[in-house]
């Protein structure tokens, strides 16, 4: 009552205020409502810039800006944005008196609140942009000025960069991993610093300090993209660490990925065979003055106390052959040689579009016990990925080894040999001088356990901390369920996410591989989507998935392409080189993206003739090299004849669905001509697909689940057979009991299943706590997903060494099931970027509640439901500026209460609507709480909606 009274006497206020403006146009409106001060309840925030914070160091010419709106009245339902003000200035003081003004946007009456691009003239290199919105409501009430953001240009032409590409002139021998370089300079300021920033890149990883200090707290710069086309720079404020008079800068130098030992082939120098830095400081002096340092034959260089560090192996590190101060002003650098200036290009540096990599938390061993075999392991109590931070104490010379690895074996001995060729050994010798605190620089281990050799004094889970490395994405979602053991699965999928996010999406982070798969990535990337805000992360890597497309539009089955070799290019498997069409599009309806369909069109369209012309004139897609339904449970069980899914239809049925969301990709860009065009392919697929591997009465392929699984995710099939084949499917997953599903069908078949009514089908796979299933791994302990259904088999004993990785996020997938189907979050296609959502829990498989949330570039939206008897119960969050659908299952009109009350009147809720089993209403913004009462089930066999 006290609530209605408040909104009736504000909104009173606020009419009283507006009418007397309402005659005038729109425009005139706003500006009057401004004038008046109307006390406003309308917040801006979360301000971002190609979805960072504040970035430093951007090269996008036009960025694209984004907001959300907050009500600072509480319970406020129906937020919206009728129009909006940008405006962005040089300097903090000039945005906030808003004169010379770089771009004002003026009154944009638009709703759009997301990926606004910047629409002003040329942005300089180096220049910071400071910017600010204001909104107006549905009703025309402005909100203030948003607190200041900005965001600072990066070096934009190669011209920009005065500096010289140094390298160290040092001998080594390119076939060895040898020890790392260390490279110095000294140099003056004459003056106070007002501003200071470092660009800097390497051919290999760099680490860099200044002073003595070290320089940002990004890991494994500059990153990995495919070096030849693209190298990434990094731009550092370092005002802070310089001084007037003497200072020092001192860069480390890795192999990584450049030149390291990469892939399972044992090739090394994939990109060059010898280290190099590129490094610009602009320093900007209190009077106006600028200046620079930068990489030249002023340097030094050497080699110190890293012998060895390396990707896979881990480094061996003697701490005796330390320099202290080395990258401090006054050290003597007696000894170290020249370096050579080289010649290398810097048209194609760019700035890092994706998040960097970081430390981003911390783990706590669990405990430290001796092996059956004598090893003395520490137990993480998580599968992780990263690297062991020691502490130790005792004499000089004295080396600790630590091994690692991610599981022990059935007599629980420590287990590395499905680590292949990767050692993971870091090889730590003391220089005797008090407690010492060692971690690794270029290189990251994959693991749960760490065995110690060689400790000094006695070993504690005090002695050994686990550091979390990865890209460092913001996480989006919480989840909770009433079982244990989905949390269970749900915190393994993110930890796989976690350990295989790392500049690029991994396959696995132990084994000689750690490679950017590009199908594992397609698969995974609605679920990763879910999990953490992955817009940035996958934007960079698809600039990388672009640029290593062969000639011919085939993708490579890695991005960047470390495989193919000169005349042997390794690619164009379907279902892997995909990618290229389904991230592109998955992060347009995840995130609103167009920009990200035009940048990637030429790329998708080019992969999708590729299929065709592959394929030939009967559009059946047969005879290549394909991965196939990778791992599927059925093509390691001789006793499951026929159940392999053929390569044939795999690869149809891919053709087809690149080519579907290409022809919907080019409808988005207004591109009718192609659209059409593809349109037109699309339809002569499907009819090739029936024709070549669907009966007429409804048999799919070889009756696998996999075959099921996509001819109905892909809308392959002609209507009146759909509800036939997912009859067919329900049936023999019945009969199985289990998945026999690998990579391609997996993230398929729970949806095919609960979209056609076979909900109780999907959530007895997914509820399957025996092998094959996803608990399995889960009820043996597992911390992450596992590569195969069976890594550690029923009896303890181990799946084949040579392919047995216990972190590869591929089936993880199931993930998006979870957030979509369960808690019912979905998109509609139509209102990318949930700007319209729906909100559709199914509930099922014994669940009592399943509690999400999930931050959209709008704001929290989430869906958490409690099912008890028969009274079901759904509490609902719609960020401002969105609305949603909201479907309550299995229920009737008149059974659904609102807060307490009836559908009818309710603030915030219209349409209130019966569809078929489904009670739907539409909302806008605001929290809603329903209960209803639940009815019968639904009927199997018609699709609901999607
Ligand atoms: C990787 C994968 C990948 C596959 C290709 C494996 O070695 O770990 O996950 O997709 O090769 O089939």
């Amino acid at each position: 009552m006290e609530y209605l009274k408040s909104r009736l006497l504000s909104s009173a206020l606020v009419l009283s205020l507006l009418l007397p403006l309402l005659a005038l146009p729109m425009g005139e409106t706003f500006a009057k409502a401004d004038r008046l001060k109307i006390e406003s309840t309308l917040r801006v925030a979360g301000l971002l810039t190609e979805y960072k914070e504040d970035p430093l160091g951007i090269d996008v010419t036009r960025p694209r800006l984004s907001w959300q709106l907050k009500s600072l009245k509480a319970n406020e339902r129906g937020v919206t944005q009728s129009a909006y003000q940008v405006r962005v200035a040089p300097s903090l003081r000039e945005l906030q008196l808003g004169k010379h003004l770089v771009w004002d946007s003026g009154e944009v009456h638009s709703g759009d609140s997301i990926q606004q691009a910047y629409g002003g003239p040329p942005l300089r290199s180096g220049q910071r942009y400071y910017w600010q919105v204001r909104v107006w409501n549905g009703e025309g009430q402005a909100s203030e000025w948003s607190a200041p953001a900005y965001w600072e240009m990066g070096l934009l032409s190669a011209s920009d960069w005065k500096a010289s590409w140094i390298e160290p002139d040092l001998p080594e021998d390119p076939s060895k991993s040898g020890p790392a370089p260390m490279m110095r300079r000294e140099f003056k300021l004459n003056g106070v610093v007002e501003n200071a920033r470092a660009y800097a890149t390497s051919h290999g990883l760099y680490e860099m300090q200044l002073n003595g200090q070290r320089v940002g707290d990004e890991v494994f710069t500059p990153g990995w993209t495919s070096y030849t086309k693209r190298l990434q720079y990094q731009t550092y404020d370092v005002t802070r660490l310089l001084k007037s008079g003497d200072n020092a800068v001192g860069v480390l130098l890795g192999n990584g990925w450049y030149r390291g030992r990469i892939g399972f082939e044992d090739r090394r120098n994939v990109y060059g065979d010898r280290l190099g830095l590129l490094v610009q400081i602009r320093v900007v002096y209190r009077d106006g003055r600028e200046e620079l340092i930068t990489s030249d034959q002023n340097w030094k260089a050497t080699t110190g106390p890293i012998l060895m560090s390396e990707i896979y192996n881990g480094e061996t590190y003697d701490a005796r052959l330390e320099k202290p101060g080395w990258s401090m002003p006054g050290f003597v650098a007696a000894g170290w040689s020249s370096v050579r200036v080289a010649n290398h290009r810097k048209d194609n540096l760019v700035a890092p579009a994706g998040p960097p990599v970081r430390k981003t938390q911390e783990v706590r061993p669990l405990k430290v016990f001796k092996t059956p075999a004598g090893d003395t392991v520490v137990d993480m109590g998580q599968n992780m990925v990263g690297w062991a931070r020691l502490k130790v104490q005792g004499p000089a010379g004295a080396v600790v080894t630590l091994r690692h690895a991610e599981v022990l074996d059935k007599d629980g001995n420590f287990y590395t040999r499905n680590l292949r060729g990767a050692e993971q050994t870091v090889r730590y010798t003391l220089k005797g001088d008090g407690p010492e605190t060692f971690e690794p620089h270029f290189t990251f281990q994959g693991f749960r356990y760490v065995a110690v050799d060689g400790y000094q004094g006695e070993l504690t889970t005090a002695s050994i901390t686990g550091v979390v490395v990865h890209s460092d994405m913001r996480p989006a979602s919480e989840f909770e369920t009433s079982s244990k053991l989905i949390n269970q699965l749900q915190h393994n999928i993110l930890w796989g996410q976690k350990g295989n996010f790392l500049d690029v999406p991994t396959d696995c982070p132990q084994r000689d591989e750690r490679l950017g798969w590009t199908g594992d990535a397609q698969v995974f990337s609605r679920t990763a989507a879910f999990n953490m805000d992955v817009a940035a992360f996958f934007t960079k890597w698809l600039k990388d998935v672009a640029l290593d497309q062969f000639e011919n539009g085939s993708v490579p089955h890695v991005v960047p392409d470390v495989l193919s070799s000169p005349g042997k290019p390794a690619g164009g498997s379907a279902a892997w080189s995909d990618v290229a069409v389904i991230i592109p599009w998955n992060m347009y309806l995840s995130y609103g993206d167009k920009r990200i369909l035009e940048t990637q069109y030429q790329s998708m369209a080019k992969w999708v003739e590729y299929e065709r012309r592959r394929a030939g004139d009967d559009y059946v897609w047969d005879g290549d090299f394909h991965f196939g339904d990778w791992l599927a449970f059925a093509s390691t069980r001789a006793d499951y004849p026929g159940a392999t899914t053929s390569k044939d239809l795999i690869a149809t049925a891919f053709f087809a669905h690149s080519t579907d969301l290409l022809q919907r990709t080019a409808q988005v860009l207004g591109k009718q001509e192609d659209a059409a065009r593809f349109a037109e392919l699309l339809s002569r697929i499907k009819k090739a697909f029936c024709r070549e591997f669907v009966t007429e009465t409804g048999r799919v392929g070889e009756d696998t689940q996999t075959a099921y699984a996509l001819a109905l995710q892909f809308d392959l099939l002609p209507d009146e057979l759909r509800p036939v084949a997912a009859k067919r499917l329900a049936e023999e997953v019945r009969r199985r009991g289990h998945l026999t599903t690998g990579f391609v069908g997996t993230p398929y078949l729970c949806h095919v299943l609960s979209r056609y009514g076979y909900l109780d089908e999907a959530y007895m796979l997914l509820n399957r706590e025996e092998y094959p299933s996803w608990l399995y791994p889960v009820k043996t302990g597992a911390t992450t997903i596992w590569e195969r259904w069976d890594g550690q088999k029923p009896d303890g004993s181990f799946q084949d060494k040579s392919m047995n990785s216990f972190n590869h996020y591929a089936y993880g997938a199931i993930g998006e099931w979870m957030y979509r189907v369960m808690a019912g979050i979905e998109i509609d296609e139509a209102a990318p970027g949930y700007k319209h959502i729906l909100i559709q829990p199914q509930p099922g498989g014994r669940f009592t509640s399943v509690k999400v949330s999930h931050n959209t570039m709008y704001g929290t939206v989430s869906s958490g439901w409690t099912l008890s008897d028969d009274k079901f119960e759904l509490v609902v969050e719609v960020p401002a500026n969105t609305r949603a659908t909201v479907r309550l299952p299995r229920t009737q009109l008149g059974n659904v209460m609102e807060s307490g009350q009836a559908l009818t009147n309710r603030p915030g809720i219209s349409n209130a609507r019966q569809e078929g089993e489904s009670v739907a209403l539409e909302t806008g913004s605001g929290r809603y709480h329903f209960i209803s009462e639940v009815t019968k089930p639904a009927r199997p066999g018609a699709p609901s909606p999607r």
